[in-house]
């Protein structure tokens, strides 16, 4: 980046905030492969919309307008209908990432600590940075297929007095382990004595493999739920998400989010609301989708590499051990992975310390995308 000054020109630099911060790993693994690669990379449903969000926006007509700040009063009623909410409970927002955005830049100060998961999705220590706060972690429960205690949780918050704010996500990215509502619960009410900042990131609660993991929601009334409809819903292009809970939070969200975007597309609010008044039977479609792809999933892994694996609790994700000959650089594997055998997969160590032995497989790209991308991998694990 230049600006010319007479004859010299001088680099203008990107903002000390950006110091820390750099394009997603996952995204650049992805952009960066060949048009014939497998996509095991991203987690993104690649099944249709359903038919509800194409039809309302298709019957999109008139105006085009801004919207309010909190998002469409229709919208905002049928996801506070959805939970068992108040409309003043409910702020539309651009995904989950604006949710989480608004909430650490509207909440966090220079110093402040964000308990995060290890593993993470990686946008909550980043958008730590760009609040000028500081991540420290609490293990997920390796011991448990990766599942969130409350334990480690506590452990935590007792020997980081600066914690401010405490991230679940529960299924979880990277892993797909999920809680249960004691452990949840547990985590609630310590953050609760504290008057900490709870976030429950809950995007994958609804693509589950068998019982429906607990929502914040179900058992406690303190603290944040965020989510979207761009998992269960199967529309993460519509880009549009919420925070549900006390209205004294999201009032300083609001403002972050309005100055931000001002607001979700109108279209695409007009849309999430016809796809959550339609969320019984779009959930079971999506379910089905996600099962089928497991089913290919695990075919191919015992085919190919042998394996016996078993369903994440939760999400599109497999959350696999590397081969030995991949821990010395997982990352110089991956790409290896990605260029010589045509196959994206992100190698667990972007999600934290506890990834370093995995890899992710999203496995939500099509069953004939999975049934060759594992026969792809096979060589890299089978040498
Ligand atoms: C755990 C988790 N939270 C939040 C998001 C952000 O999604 P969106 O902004 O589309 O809601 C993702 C996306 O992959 C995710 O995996």
């Amino acid at each position: 980046m230049s600006r010319a000054t007479g004859d010299d020109q001088v680099m203008l630099q990107p903002a000390l905030r950006l110091a820390q911060l750099k394009p997603s790993p996952i995204r650049m693994l992805s952009e960066g492969a060949a048009p014939s690669a497998i996509p095991l990379g991203l987690g993104e449903p690649t099944w249709d919309m359903p038919a509800a969000g194409l039809k309302a926006l298709r019957e999109t007509s008139g105006p085009c307008p801004y919207g309010p700040n909190f998002g469409l009063p229709q919208l905002r009623d049928a996801v506070a209908k959805f939970h068992g909410a108040t409309r003043d409970e409910v702020l539309i927002t651009c995904g989950s990432e604006g949710a989480l955005f608004s909430l650490f830049l509207a909440f966090l100060n220079p110093g402040d600590e964000v308990l995060v998961p290890d593993p993470f999705f990686p946008a909550y220590t980043s958008l730590a940075h760009l609040a000028g706060a500081e991540a420290v972690f609490y293990p997920l429960d390796a011991s448990d297929r990766f599942r969130l205690k409350a334990e480690p949780v506590i452990a935590a918050l007792h020997s980081n007095p600066n914690i401010k704010a405490v991230v679940v996500n529960s299924p979880s990215n990277p892993t797909g382990g999920a809680t249960t509502p004691d452990e949840l619960l547990r985590i609630a009410e310590v953050c609760k004595a504290r008057g900490l900042m709870l976030i429950s990131d809950e995007v994958y609660v609804d693509l589950h493999f068998g019982t429906r993991p607990p929502s914040l929601r179900d058992v406690s009334d303190y603290g944040l739920v965020i989510t979207s409809v761009s998992k269960a819903w199967g529309s993460p292009g519509l880009r549009v998400g919420w925070i549900l809970g006390d209205p004294s939070f999201l009032g300083p969200a609001r403002t972050v989010h309005g100055y931000a975007v001002t607001g979700a597309t109108h279209p695409a609010q007009r849309a999430a609301q016809a796809l959550i008044e339609d969320s019984k039977s779009i959930f079971i479609a999506a379910r089905s989708e996600i099962k089928v792809r497991w089913e290919a999933l695990r075919a191919a892994l015992k085919d190919q590499l042998g394996h016996d694996a078993t369903p994440p609790d939760g999400s599109f994700y497999h959350w696999m051990e590397l081969p030995s000959a991949a821990l010395a650089d997982p990352w110089a594997f991956c790409i290896r992975l990605r260029d010589e055998g045509g196959v994206v997969l992100v190698p667990g160590s972007t999600f934290g310390e506890q990834g370093k032995r995995f890899a992710r497989l999203s496995f939500a790209a099509s069953p004939e995308q999975i049934t060759e991308g594992v026969r792809r991998m096979a060589p890299f694990w089978n040498a």
